[in-house]
């Protein structure tokens, strides 16, 4: 059998349609569920289908001398990801995976996934770049689609957490004249008329210009880095969060980020319990993300890493394994600030008291995720950050407009961006910010 069957219409005008989400309500109802064929088990002459509908999954119990011999027969021999309306009464089963199991009545198959063609992925092992070519079919397993939930849930959170703290949303635009994060890792675009524009590395420089007219703001999209970098931590697009904020220091930054990812840790605790069971995620670890986060500075981040048997000399960045070692004491996020000027982007507000490191921050995640946040306090002072353009070998043209800002009541300000995919994994306790994302544009990878 391969062609499409269509059973029986859908002739059950009285059962409400309901998602599976929200069986719980209907107990002892007959109600009807709309979704796809996740997994059928047969045992005589009662099959078991495992229905999902996006917001959950329930097993069905079909039962042959119950049921219209054709609905049976095409219950039983259904494949994989066939997409099917189901009609029966809802029965509280405190064995099942919900809580409800589903006593059928009728089905309705919309459209049967041909045996010629199967369902590619099969609860057999598929190696990751298999399941990533089929990304647009891998959303459906459950791993991948407790992983998205929970990226929906910090994405709602964010914003939750800064609309509920005085932050303005202010978008902040894709196409760029001109670098944020430095000229090595920008994606070029040919606009009109021979003009060249970039992919957007932050919108923090357009969040600087907004907080002097709303006073926090925050920026939420897709970010671009042309880096070259394979990493399990490195996405060519991404989607960053940025609040700034004006009249903040250094130190007001790291409170708000504290602040911030405590409430994020803690709303996904609280509202995706089942998504971080289905990933195995170890909750406990989480439930010790509380505040105060340990802080240190770079230069007593050296000495440490040193200590541990880091090659790493005061001057150069922390690489990977430098972050995983930093936070293997710890079991919170760990914040490092004032890094050297000459490794940090051009923005940057120096110590006062020592010119050559910068107000800036970096939170890193414990359990070896790395970097989540970076930010600080911006230079304030026009004549300081035309240098610093002139050192950056900036085009000064193209900074005018942000050059203003130091001009028409400039003042001290900062905030800091936060990687959204980073943040996921370690929620969801993924290897890979790949799973984090629905479509993962990397070095070698811009498909589906
Ligand atoms: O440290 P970054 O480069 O900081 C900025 O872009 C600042 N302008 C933000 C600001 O102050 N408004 O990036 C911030 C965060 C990182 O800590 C990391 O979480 C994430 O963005 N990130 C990436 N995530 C995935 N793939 C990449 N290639 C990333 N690069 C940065
Ligand atoms: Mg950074």
């Amino acid at each position: 059998m391969s062609s499409e069957v269509a059973t029986s219409a859908p002739n059950e005008a009285a059962a409400p349609r309901i998602r599976i989400s929200e069986a719980g309500r209907y107990e002892g109802q007959r109600v009807q569920i709309q979704g796809w064929l996740y997994n059928l088990r047969k045992s005589g002459k009662i099959v078991f289908p495992i229905v999902r509908d996006g917001s959950g999954m329930i097993q069905c119990v079909a039962v042959k001398s119950n049921l219209p011999e054709e609905v049976f027969e095409t219950l039983k021999g259904l494949t994989q990801e066939s997409s099917l309306e189901v009609t029966g009464t809802l029965r509280a089963e405190p064995r099942a995976a919900g809580g409800y199991e589903l006593d059928v009545s009728n089905v309705h198959v919309l459209q049967r996934v041909s045996e010629d063609h199967p369902y590619p992925i099969t609860p057999k092992e598929h190696g990751v770049d298999f399941l990533m070519d089929h990304r647009h079919l891998w959303l459906r397993s459950r791993r991948q689609h407790a992983a998205i939930r929970v990226r929906h849930q910090v994405i709602k959170s964010i914003r939750d957490y800064l609309d509920s703290h005085g932050f303005t949303l202010v978008d902040t635009p894709i196409f760029t004249p001109a670098a944020c994060e430095g000229t090595t890792t920008l994606f070029e675009v040919d606009y009109f008329e021979d003009e060249k524009v970039y992919l957007t590395q932050s919108g923090q420089l357009y969040n600087e210009a907004n907080i002097m007219a709303f006073g926090k703001v925050y920026c939420f999209g897709p970010t671009f880095r042309a880096e070259k970098s394979k990493t399990r931590r490195h996405l060519t697009e991404f989607w960053m969060v940025e609040p700034e904020m004006a009249y903040a220091d250094l130190e007001e930054v790291k409170r708000v980020a504290e602040e911030m990812v405590i409430c994020l840790v803690g709303r996904v605790l609280e509202e995706r319990k089942e998504d971080l069971k289905v990933l195995e995620r170890d909750t406990a670890k989480l439930e010790r993300v509380t505040a105060p986060f340990p802080r240190m500075s770079y230069d007593e981040a050296v000495k440490i890493l040193q200590s541990k048997g880091s090659e790493i000399q005061w001057g150069s960045d922390f690489g990977n394994t430098d972050e995983t070692l930093l936070t293997q004491d710890y079991d919170r996020p760990v914040m490092v600030d004032r890094y050297p000027s000459e490794i940090k982007a051009f923005y940057f507000a120096p110590d006062e008291h020592r010119p050559e490191v910068a107000l800036g921050v970096d939170l890193i995640a414990p359990e070896g995720y790395g970097e989540i946040i970076g930010g600080g306090q911006r230079i304030h002072d026009l004549a300081l950050l035309e240098k610093r353009l002139a050192d950056h070998n900036l085009p000064r043209e193209a900074f005018e407009w942000y050059l203003d800002l130091r001009r028409f009541g400039s003042v001290p300000h900062g905030g800091f961006g936060m990687g959204v995919e980073r943040f996921v994994a370690w929620m969801c306790g993924l290897e890979h910010v790949r799973e984090t994302i629905p479509y993962p544009r990397m070095l070698y990878r811009t498909r589906p």
